[in-house]
């Protein structure tokens, strides 16, 4: 019997499927199974077809690497100091939140310092990008542009250049190879066109960006596996109704991860924002119930958050939990503790929580702004606008140390706050005029707002 190359492959999560069916039973998406031709080559992997490999020692000098600086600090950052040569970098972000034109950007930077420059788009014509190109004033005639979507072609033209090069790929789903039958953008496309582009630059020792879609969920579209191919993961966040914008590494092997950038999105391009704590914190009322400031951590840079809370009654029977840049499962458990350890009754109201700015929150240490902002609007009192707070809560009401403290309470007081409120278990150098409020339970936290801090 003739063994069948064709399998139904999860355009979502990559699980290979015998049969077709409308609902991938892995990851439960409705639609996402897709036919793609799994042929190997033909020829036997046969041990004569190998080679001797030749190793080195970590010890040779020639292994030597220096990172490419991009003069836009906030890009080098992200990166861990710079480019790796020879790295491979995957950009992901929603439509229209500006990755084309970071990296234009970025190409234009780097092309007035020098280095060879090449953007390959597949998504938009070279008019388009020439358009942008005069907008953000990037005139350097030494970018090489192309509007093609062969990743075959690409790889080629790559090897054939015999030099380091910054590549640009936007987008790694509209590229292709042509001995694949599968359409672009699927599973199968996607990975073997990063895979033969990720050779050819590596070979050379170029630096490789590619631009990828995010699906509904804000993965990068494709399976995870992309992710595992490359070595550094950004994401380009940020509301399109706010003018910031948040580079963030998710993965990096050269550098730390969570680590951010903040741009603003300008007339002219992305511009660099240089102490983002001002810019998040520059709307905030005074006198106002309901608002608390994070001293948060975002790889290695403090930054100052301004956390929102809405308490209102609610008619529905299971009342509405709003959030935006904070995780849901985490307003639960804190509201569960504010309950029963505080005896502050939320199960009849409904709660609207915001980072403002558009940020998003992952640390656990800002548990302790968010109950601070709960507790000022459920009981009208508003926070000393000086205050600003850090801290774990745990699910017994106890308040939980926290990475880093000292960094987040030099932020706090450049930035002109005279109060800190921390676990007591955190051990901290005393700054000067800075007063500290040290919390062991969530209950203190409670007594604290209602005596007025
Ligand atoms: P773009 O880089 O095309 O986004 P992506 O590649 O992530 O889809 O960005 C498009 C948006 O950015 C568009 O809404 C217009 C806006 N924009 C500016 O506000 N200023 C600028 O200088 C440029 C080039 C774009
Ligand atoms: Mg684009």
């Amino acid at each position: 019997m003739v063994k069948s190359n064709k399998q139904f492959i999860c355009q979502f999560c990559g699980t290979i499927h015998l049969k077709w069916s409308g609902k991938c039973e892995q990851c439960n998406q409705w639609n996402s199974l897709l036919e793609e031709n799994t042929s190997k080559p033909s020829g036997p992997l046969s041990k004569s077809s190998g080679q001797k490999i030749s190793f080195e020692f970590l010890n040779n000098d020639t292994l030597e690497y220096s990172r490419l600086k991009t003069s836009l600090n906030e890009m080098d950052r992200v990166f861990g100091g710079g480019l790796v040569p020879g790295s491979v970098t995957l950009i992901g972000g929603d439509p229209g939140i500006g990755k084309s034109t970071l990296l234009l950007q970025i190409v234009g930077k780097l092309s007035t310092l020098g280095e060879d420059c090449i953007y390959v788009s597949g998504e938009e014509s070279l008019s388009q990008i020439k358009m942008r190109a005069d907008r953000l004033g990037i005139k350097n005639s030494t970018i090489q542009f192309a509007s093609v979507t062969n990743a075959s072609d690409i790889a080629i033209t790559i090897r054939s250049i015999k030099k380091r090069s910054i590549l640009i790929i936007d987008s790694i789903q509209t590229m292709y190879l042509p001995q694949l039958d599968s359409a672009p953008g699927t599973v199968s496309q996607v990975r073997a066109s990063t895979h033969e582009l990720i050779l050819a630059a590596k070979k050379t020792n170029s630096i490789l960006i590619l631009i990828g879609h995010v699906t509904k969920d804000g993965s990068i579209a494709g399976p995870r596996v992309l992710e595992h191919m490359v070595d550094t993961v950004l994401y380009f966040e940020g509301d399109n109704n706010f003018q910031f914008r948040i580079l963030r590494s998710m993965k990096n092997r050269f550098g730390p991860t969570n680590e951010i950038g903040v741009f603003e999105m300008s007339n002219d391009g992305l511009k660099e924002v240089i102490n983002p704590s001002e810019l998040f914190l520059s709307d905030r009322q005074k006198n106002i119930s309901g608002t608390a400031i994070f001293a948060g951590l975002e790889g290695t840079r403090p930054i100052l958050i301004e956390v929102q809370a809405l308490v209102t009654p609610s008619t529905l029977v299971s009342p509405r939990r709003t959030i935006v840049g904070w995780d849901i499962a985490r307003l639960s458990m804190l509201c569960a503790v504010l309950e029963s350890r505080c005896k502050i009754h939320l199960s009849n109201m409904d709660i609207y929580l915001n980072i403002a700015g558009g940020i998003k929150i992952f640390e656990p240490a800002a548990d302790l702004a968010v109950a601070a902002a709960i507790i000022s609007s459920i009981k009208n009192v508003p926070i000393s606008y000086s205050s600003v707070f850090f801290g774990e809560v745990g699910l017994s009401g106890e308040i939980r140390k926290i990475t880093q403290p000292e960094l987040r309470i030099k932020e706090a007081k450049k930035l002109g706050f005279k109060n800190i409120t921390l676990p007591t278990k955190q051990k901290v150098i005393i700054e000067e005029n800075m007063s500290y409020n040290n919390i062991t339970l969530l209950r203190d936290l409670v007594d604290l707002i209602n005596n007025d801090i």
